[in-house]
């Protein structure tokens, strides 16, 4: 049996495009998803984030189901074209009145919000001048920032500017798998610095406004280990291991960039400014740690300009996801064990980890997921044991509340605690909601 602190943080999580629907509701402006997946072949189906969950319409019942499934904390994303429809200027008042409203339903229903900035959904105005790889879009985002901290940050206290920069640099700059699309490995790179100084930049305002809470950062880092010990495939794992947590967590916590890393890159490396990295340096309250999966890195030379190769792990007893992606659970505790042997020690929240299965619903639209149930405990186990063994870890959110559009991959899979019927948009908990209900209530589990 393993028993939380009275103050551990439970929660669930989802994001705007994802959810939401209304792509074109109420002024919201088109983000570069919106365009994307209009485009051929971009995303599975040619399914969209049209309607979604459509949770912007059905806001209050979702509120009051998650209150009914026990749920302490909601983990949600603001839509940056919702709020600012061409991502500078004029404001849309009834995009920010959603967010005004979903706060004070949530704080009705005893929940407390925790809100991401940014979560992917780029003004596609803002793409038009160049998207992240323009350093003048981190003047743009401090000013988005400003006006969602202005109007929300009396009630919310727990805030996240970037959900997984990483994904939104390189899937969606580097290697066109994401909005909007772009196959440029400098972009991408300069996209990445660009958004940790827009981080940098919104947490100077949060920190000299002087809002009440804390402010950090999620960044999306799932296990990698070497093939082998071969030294080239010891060095292709330091690479991937460069590209996912140093670009990041070098400037933000040591002060420094990960340049022997950027010497390899050479031309692809970013352009930094005199002075960003002092400005970058220090500003997280908390980090957010994604954990999903473990990958094996080999060298290889046709391995892009990593040159190396990711070949899921899978560890005994484990399968794979519908994703394709290895479960490994004590990929968690060596990540959570990494962060804080190099990274000094810092506080975290694990704000995702959750899984995709080929969930089979019964008459009536019931799922027994007790996969996900035995994924979730054995992470959760782990993730206990790094605590023992000393990580600092505040707090869990499942990824995801409900079923919900899955990026690229469309609707194909289904990462909800609650089961959405995207015909009739009914909404079924599975019983992995009631049993993770159980586990909050009690504040402990059987491991
Ligand atoms: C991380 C992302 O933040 C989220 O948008 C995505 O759906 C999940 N991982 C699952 O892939």
């Amino acid at each position: 049996m393993i028993q939380f602190s009275k103050n551990f943080l439970w929660g669930v999580a989802a994001s705007a495009y994802q959810i939401e629907g209304a792509w074109n509701a109420d002024g919201k402006g088109p983000s570069i998803w919106d365009t994307f997946v209009r485009q051929p072949d971009r995303v599975l189906n040619s399914h969209t984030g049209d309607v979604a969950c459509d949770h912007y319409h059905h806001m209050e019942a979702d509120v009051a189901l998650m209150a009914e499934l026990g749920l302490p904390w909601y983990s949600f994303t603001i839509s940056w074209p919702r709020v600012q429809p061409r991502g500078r200027g004029a404001l849309n008042p009834k995009g920010l009145d959603f967010y005004d409203r979903l706060v004070d339903t949530l704080l009705a229903h005893g929940i407390r919000p925790k809100a991401t900035l940014y979560h992917w959904d780029l003004p596609q105005a803002l793409q038009d001048e160049g998207g992240w790889p323009e350093r003048s879009l981190t003047d743009r985002f401090a000013e988005y920032a400003r006006v969602v901290f202005d109007k929300l940050a009396d009630r919310i206290h727990l805030w996240a500017t970037f959900n997984e920069p990483w994904v939104a640099a390189f899937l969606g700059y580097g290697h066109g798998i994401h909005a909007p699309g772009i196959c440029n490995a400098q972009a991408a790179y300069q996209a990445a610095h660009h958004m940790l100084l827009a981080h940098a930049k919104a947490v100077q305002i949060f920190r000299e406004g002087d809002y009440d809470g804390e402010i950090g950062l999620i960044l999306n880092l799932n296990h990698v280990q070497p093939a082998s010990n071969r030294p080239e495939d010891l060095a292709a794992t330091e690479r991937v291991y460069a590209e996912t947590h140093s670009i990041f967590l070098d400037p933000l916590i040591h002060g420094c960039y990960p340049e022997a890393f950027y010497n390899w890159l050479g031309p692809h490396a970013p352009r930094r400014a005199a002075g960003d990295l002092t400005q970058i340096h220090g500003t997280v309250d908390y980090l957010g740690i994604n954990y999903y999966n473990t990958d094996t890195v080999a060298y290889d030379i046709s391995g892009g300009w990593l040159k190396a190769r990711l070949t899921p792990y899978v560890a005994p007893g484990w399968g794979f996801t519908t994703m394709g992606w290895g479960i490994n659970p004590y990929g968690l505790r060596a990540r959570l064990r990494d962060l804080q042997t190099r990274y000094n020690n810092p506080k975290l929240y694990i704000t995702e980890n959750g899984c995709a299965l080929p969930d089979q619903p019964d008459e009536n639209g019931f799922v027994a997921d007790y996969e996900r149930i035995a994924f979730l405990r054995a992470h959760l186990c782990q993730m206990h044991a790094a605590i023992e063994e000393g990580a600092n870890v505040q707090g869990y959110f499942v990824w995801s509340i409900f079923d919900n559009l899955e990026w690229e991959r469309g609707y194909s899979q289904r990462f909800g605690l609650v089961r959405v019927n995207f015909d009739t948009l009914a909404r079924i908990p599975k019983q992995s909601a009631y049993w993770y209900r159980q586990v909050i209530q009690h504040n402990r589990l059987e491991c």
